[in-house]
């Protein structure tokens, strides 16, 4: 018995019953995300304690393990693909992306060399020049598929550090971003190795965006002390609001110091496809690399972040292994990415991108992207109506920041009371929201752009959050 279960795991008549029976579950699933709490409302150690805590020492039937998956799993997540998921940035993702993570699920091909997968490399290649076009990216740059904007980034200084080698040691160069930049872009100076104490967090103005003077001054007080400015992330769309730094101010000082760009536009990338956005990438010529991730705003399965560079040369110089077994004899006909990033494996991301592109074309990415950015342009009009609530920031794109301060409450303790309002939405679980902080005090952000979300979507979350706001109060 055990043992025809065994071979069970490996016959494709029972994959077939059970990939239809998924297949199923998936499409109900899209159909019924609606009516689940936004957040999961697990507590710690739930599904841990419904778990055996050893391994089964014989094969179980599929049929339990897919019964336990639908009991067990769905309670215990937060459903991103909710549309009413407007915490963080969106991760998102559509019916022909999954179809084609299924497909590439299915090949399982190890993507790290042409020769390992011919059709994964030379998709890859077109989806970068697909995405170049559309976003309206320089041409002649080298478009690579990675893991992360974090993954890009720490390539970015890679290829910083590499560049500016020649110049000076390691331990000597400097390394610029805004006080707004997200987590990941000081993480990846620290991990790319420039010294904690020449990691500088440049001042912002009034709007959250990266100061061009203050990057000056800090470059300048580096070179005066010795130091190898090597380094500036800019950030397009911040995390907390949104923010713009100034590319073409700040690429006019990279190039004046001969100092490597890197642009993070990891959400707002996807917005370029816009015409009326495009005046964003001013300066953009003078970048060495830029970042965006259609896995945010661009309806692709995590994971999948889309990395261009100028000159892949230093990168490729900072990365470059050349084992026997994974040296080819085409080299000169094709791009090997696997010097473009840390990993040798590689999954095959492209196949999402193309059926993504595909399924919506062009008109159909730009028409959600900007409907995302209308209603949130119509919410920040009603917060900004609203007695008893303050529009923060924005919207810079589909990004609000915003907090609620009745007249009559004390300005020390609307902090507490917004952390108060955040939870109980959170718990209510017909919403999800995150916090932030503006000018040191507690924000609450409101990101639209999830592929299911309607305008009546966002209009009712502000109907709940008025209604949640004022029980607080009774
Ligand atoms: C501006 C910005 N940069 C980078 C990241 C990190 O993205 P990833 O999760 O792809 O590393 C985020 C995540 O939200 C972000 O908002």
């Amino acid at each position: 018995m055990n043992g025809s279960r065994m071979t069970d795991c490996l016959d494709t008549g029972a994959f077939r019953r059970h990939a239809h029976e998924v297949a199923d579950w998936i499409a109900d699933y899209f159909e019924a995300v609606e009516g689940f709490p936004v957040r999961s409302q697990a507590q710690p150690g739930e599904l841990l304690a419904a778990l055996p805590s050893s391994p089964p020492e014989q094969s179980e039937p599929m049929e339990r393990i897919l019964a336990d998956f639908r009991r067990l799993v769905p309670p215990g997540m937060t459903h991103w693909q909710h549309p009413s998921f407007f915490a963080f940035f969106p991760a998102n993702s559509s019916p022909p992306s999954v179809l084609a993570e299924m497909l590439a699920a299915g090949m399982a091909a190890q993507c790290m060399l042409w020769e390992t997968s011919p059709a994964a490399n030379e998709l890859e290649a077109r989806m970068m020049e697909w995405l170049q076009e559309l976003l309206g990216l320089p041409r002649g740059w080298k478009g690579v598929i990675q893991d992360s904007a974090s993954g890009a980034t720490l390539c970015a200084a890679l290829a910083a550090r590499e560049r500016a080698r020649g110049k000076t040691v390691v331990d000597r160069l400097a390394f610029y971003t805004s006080a707004e930049a997200n987590s990941s872009v000081p993480k990846g100076a620290r991990i790319a190795g420039f010294p904690l104490d020449c990691i500088r967090s440049v001042a912002t103005d009034e709007r959250q965006a990266m100061r061009p003077g203050a990057l000056a001054k800090a470059i300048e007080a580096d070179r005066a002390a010795g130091l190898t400015p090597a380094c500036v992330v800019a950030t397009l769309g911040t995390t907390g609001t949104g923010a713009m730094d100034p590319l073409a101010e700040i690429g006019a000082i990279c190039r004046r110091e001969n100092v490597y760009l890197h642009v993070d536009a990891a959400w707002a990338g996807s917005a370029l496809m816009l015409p009326e956005h495009q005046r964003l990438l001013n300066g953009i010529e003078h970048a060495d690399s830029f970042v965006f991730n259609p896995h945010k705003w661009m309806f692709t399965n995590f994971d999948c972040s889309a990395h261009f560079l100028k000159d892949p040369e230093s990168l490729q110089r900072s990365l470059s292994v050349n084992p026997v077994y994974l040296r080819n004899t085409r080299a000169e006909q094709i791009t090997e990415y696997r010097d473009f990033g840390i990993s040798l494996g590689r999954r095959f991301r492209a196949l999402k991108l193309w059926f993504v592109i595909r399924a919506f074309g062009a008109e159909g990415l730009r028409e959600k992207i900007r409907s995302h950015i209308e209603w949130a342009g119509e919410l920040a009009r009603e917060i900004e109506a609203a007695q008893d609530f303050e529009r923060v920031t924005g919207p810079n794109l589909a990004l609000i920041t915003w907090r609620y301060a009745p007249r009559d409450a004390a300005p020390e303790t609307l902090d507490a009371l917004n952390e108060r309002l955040l939870k109980a939405i959170n718990d209510d679980g017909r919403l999800y929201l995150t916090p932030g902080a503006v000018g040191g005090h507690r924000v609450i952000r409101f990101s639209v752009g999830q592929t299911r979300t309607e305008a009546r979507h966002v209009r009712q979350a502000w109907r709940i959050i008025q209604e949640i706001a004022s029980s607080l109060r009774d």
